[in-house]
């Protein structure tokens, strides 16, 4: 049996506990000291760089000599670096392009859009645009985000010209604004052949996901046809995936891939929804082994993703409820009154969650709603012009 040596760049509990389960040796690159390693292993605290130029020369210094079997990428930030410190550590490579397609907007769309895939409206962000021109070209608001980014940091939406103030275009992707639900595809890729495929519902963006959604059987041939092509198109030959799509009424349009497990918990609920450790699936596909996955789901799961928005929690309305329903498998409230909670900047910030599951997509709907109105953080009431002043 193969000696499995890896390297894991933006450690996740999930797949820090699948290698532990299977005795796997590693060692992380993180850049917050979140994870401990074994003490023949390597743990190095850095930043991820974007560059390729800083990424080797941070390999370099840190592992020089070090020899890995696979270099595993848990977060969006890691997804390049993982790319670049295969070559250099003599693991198994991947295509470097391919994880800069993945982690850049502009370079995956512009990419994709040669392959024909449905999208909405997009420009590169310059400081010579004309930005009578821009909103001419892209309705109004438009959406200008980071091309490196994810849990939708730093988006903005542009109501005016004067409103388009020069930024930091070279590092910006502008968008037409697209008015529709969302759902993402999981996929889990081996030895170039898509292995599973899960669909899920934003049903409430950023509180509420349902997995497996429920849609009709068009729409999800339609959703697979559009994965599968831009998997290809990118040639993406293993690991996972997590591609998001807006579902207008004239078909899906593509909104971006990763090559990362999902965030959300959505991880959390694919488990429950389909009896399988998708952690454990996630790394026998980086080490490209097989693995069986299930053939059908096993229940309607769903997460509910708390976030009160900014202030400090007074009390947490509905937890004895919660408990109390059999669909609940996964509950967890990470605040108390007192806490000071921040403006939501990210969808990585929460306040807690509720994974549950449910025999019938209406029977997760119904309970989908209980949980919502049962469970609710009060904030103190705030006097108009007081912000908090201490940050949790
Ligand atoms: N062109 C657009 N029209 C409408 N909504 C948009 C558009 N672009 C982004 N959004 C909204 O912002 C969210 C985050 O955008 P996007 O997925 O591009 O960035 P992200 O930082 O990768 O976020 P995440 O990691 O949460 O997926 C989208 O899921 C969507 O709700
Ligand atoms: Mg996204």
């Amino acid at each position: 049996m193969t000696q499995y040596r890896v390297l894991v760049i933006g450690p996740r509990r999930g797949l820090i506990d699948a290698l532990r389960e299977r005795g796997i040796a590693f060692s992380v690159w993180q850049e917050k000291p979140l994870f401990t390693v074994a003490a023949s292993q390597l743990n190095v605290v850095a930043p991820l760089w974007h560059s390729p130029e800083r990424i080797r020369e941070q390999i370099r210094a840190s592992f020089a000599d070090q020899r890995f079997t696979h270099v595993i990428a848990g977060t969006e930030a890691a997804v390049v670096a993982a790319s670049v410190s295969r070559r250099q550590l003599g693991a198994r490579v991947s295509s470097t392009l391919t994880g800069t397609r993945c982690r850049d907007k502009l370079l995956m769309k512009e990419h994709l859009a040669g392959f024909g895939i449905p999208m909405t409206r997009f420009l590169a962000d310059r400081p010579d645009l004309d930005p009578a021109t821009v909103f001419a070209t892209l309705g109004t608001p438009v959406v200008r985000k980071f091309r490196k980014s994810s849990g939708g940091k730093g988006l903005q939406l542009l109501y005016s010209v004067d409103q388009f103030v020069p930024g930091r275009h070279g590092s910006s992707i502008l968008e037409r604004y697209i008015d529709a639900p969302e759902a993402s595809i999981e996929s889990f890729i081996d030895r170039g052949r898509i292995r599973f495929t899960n669909i899920t519902a934003y049903h409430r963006k950023g509180h509420c996901n349902f997995v497996p959604a429920a849609f009709d059987s068009t729409l999800e041939r339609t959703l697979l046809a559009l994965n599968e092509r831009c998997i290809g198109a990118l040639g993406i030959s293993w690991g996972m995936t997590h591609l998001e799509v807006y579902l207008t009424s004239r078909g899906p349009l593509f909104g971006e891939i990763a090559l990362r497990p999902p965030g959300g918990y959505i991880m959390n609920a694919l488990q429950h929804a389909w009896d399988f450790n998708p952690w454990q699936a996630f790394l026998a596909m980086e080490l490209g082994e097989s693995f069986t996955f299930p053939e059908r789901a096993v229940a309607y799961a769903a997460v509910e993703v708390l976030h009160p928005g900014a202030g400090t929690v007074r009390t947490v309305h509905g937890k004895g409820q919660v408990l109390d329903e059999q669909g609940v498998q996964e509950f967890r409230i990470k605040v108390k009154p007192g806490d000071v909670i921040d403006e939501r900047t990210g969808l990585g910030q929460d306040a807690g969650y509720v994974v549950h599951a449910s025999a019938t997509p209406e029977a997760r709907n119904a309970l989908h709603e209980r949980i919502a109105q049962a469970l609710r953080i009060e904030l103190v009431p705030q006097a108009p012009d007081a912000s908090p002043s201490r940050k949790a």
